[in-house]
C-alpha cells in the first residue's frame, strides 16, 4: 500500500507534481529533474563520514578530500532548487562537521552552528563519550525567515526572583513549579533521541527526533512553505512538515525506509502531536507530567 505512494523521476517535473511526495530514488538520479527555485527550507541529514549500513547499502568512511568532493558534488546541484530567501540546515557528527564547514562556506552564508546533546551513545574506553552532534545553519542570501518566538524553550526556574513588590520577575508563579520562556540558543540540551517506547521510533539506524526537526521548521519556515529533505531516511522531516502545516518533498534511495516514511505520514493524520512540543513551546527533557499539569496560559519571557 505504501509502495504505491512512492514516485521516481525520469523527466523534469513541476513543483505541483512532486509536492508532498516521497521520491524513492538515488539523489544523483533525481537531481536533474527537480524543479528550480521552489524550496524555502532545505534540511539535510546525509550519511556522516562513517562506515554505516543503511539497509544493505553501505556508506564507507573515506578520506577528507573524497568526502569533501562527494558533498560538493550534490550540494552544487541542489543549489538551483532553492529560492533566493531559503534557509539550509546540515547535520553532522563532530568529525564530519569539520569537513563539511569549508564546503558550506563555499556555497552559502553560514550563520551558526547548533550543538545538541545526544542522551544515547556508547561510552569509549580511551576517549570521551561522543554525546553531541552539530547542525549548521546557512542561508542563500541576507534575507531569510527566522521566527524566534516560535521556538522558545520553557524552562523551570530554579531561583525564582521577585521584585520589591513581591511580583515574579520574568517568570510565572504557577504553584509548585515555576517556569519562564527563554530565547532559543545554539546549545540544545532538551532533545531526546527516539527510543523503543516513543511512538515516533522506527528501525531506521540514524533517525532524527521530531522535536529537533520541529525547531528547524518553526524557526526557518512559514505555514505552506516547501521543505526539501534529500536524505529522507524514515521520513522525519516530511512527517514534521505535515504536522506543522508545511509542504514537503523527500528523497530516499531505500524503498523500505520510504515505506516507513509513508506509514508515519499516514499516522500523522491521526496524531499530529510532537513529543516535547506543546502549547506552542518546547519543553525541557523528561517533563511530560509537568506538561500535562501546567496551566495553559501565556508565559513570561526573558531576552
Ligand atoms: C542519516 S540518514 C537520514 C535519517 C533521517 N534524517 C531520519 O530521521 O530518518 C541518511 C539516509 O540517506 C539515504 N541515502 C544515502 N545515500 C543516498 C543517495 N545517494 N540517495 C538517496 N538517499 C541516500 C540512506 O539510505 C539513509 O536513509
Amino acid at each position: 500500500m505504501f509502495l504505491q505512494r512512492l514516485i521516481s523521476l525520469d523527466c523534469e517535473k513541476l513543483p505541483s507534481e512532486i509536492l508532498n511526495r516521497t521520491i524513492c530514488q538515488d539523489l544523483f538520479e533525481a537531481l536533474p529533474y527537480l524543479p528550480k527555485n521552489f524550496v524555502d527550507l532545505l534540511i539535510v541529514d546525509p550519511p556522516y563520514n562513517l562506515t554505516k549500513d543503511f539497509n544493505g547499502s553501505k556508506f564507507r568512511q573515506c578520506d577528507r578530500s573524497t568526502y569533501t568532493a562527494w558533498l560538493d558534488s550534490w550540494i552544487s546541484q541542489l543549489k538551483p532548487v532553492l529560492k533566493p530567501h531559503a534557509s539550509v540546515y546540515f547535520c553532522a557528527d563532530w568529525a564530519t562537521s569539520t569537513v563539511m564547514y569549508p564546503v558550506l562556506e563555499k556555497h552559502f552564508t553560514v550563520r551558526n552552528r547548533i550543538t545538541w546533546e545526544r542522551e544515547k551513545g556508547r561510552g569509549a574506553q580511551a576517549n570521551w563519550k561522543n554525546a553531541s552532534e552539530d547542525i549548521w545553519f546557512c542561508t542563500v542570501s541576507e534575507t531569510y525567515t527566522f521566527n524566534v518566538n516560535a521556538v522558545k524553550l520553557k524552562r523551570q526556574v530554579m531561583a525564582p526572583y521577585r521584585d520589591l513588590a513581591g511580583h515574579p520577575k520574568d517568570w510565572d508563579d504557577t504553584g509548585s513549579k515555576n517556569y519562564r520562556l527563554t530565547h532559543p540558543s545554539n546549545l540544545w540540551t532538551d532533545i531526546t533521541v527516539p527510543f523503543w517506547s516513543m511512538t515516533e521510533n522506527t528501525d531506521h539506524p540514524t533517525q532524527k527526533p521530531e522535536k529537533l526537526v520541529a525547531k528547524l521548521l518553526l524557526a526557518s519556515s512559514n505555514p505552506g512553505d516547501v521543505v526539501l529533505d534529500p536524505f529522507l531516511g524514515s521520513g522525519t522531516t516530511a512527517v514534521v512538515a505535515k504536522k506543522l502545516g508545511r509542504q514537503y518533498v523527500g528523497i530516499e534511495q531505500d524503498p523500505d525506509y520510504c515505506c516507513l516514511a509513508e506509514k508515519r505520514l499516514a499516522l500523522a493524520d491521526e496524531d499530529p502531536t510532537i513529543q516535547g512540543y506543546a502549547d506552542g513551546v518546547f519543553w525541557e527533557r523528561n517533563t511530560l507530567a509537568a506538561q500535562r499539569s501546567c496551566p495553559k496560559k501565556s508565559m513570561s519571557s526573558e531576552a
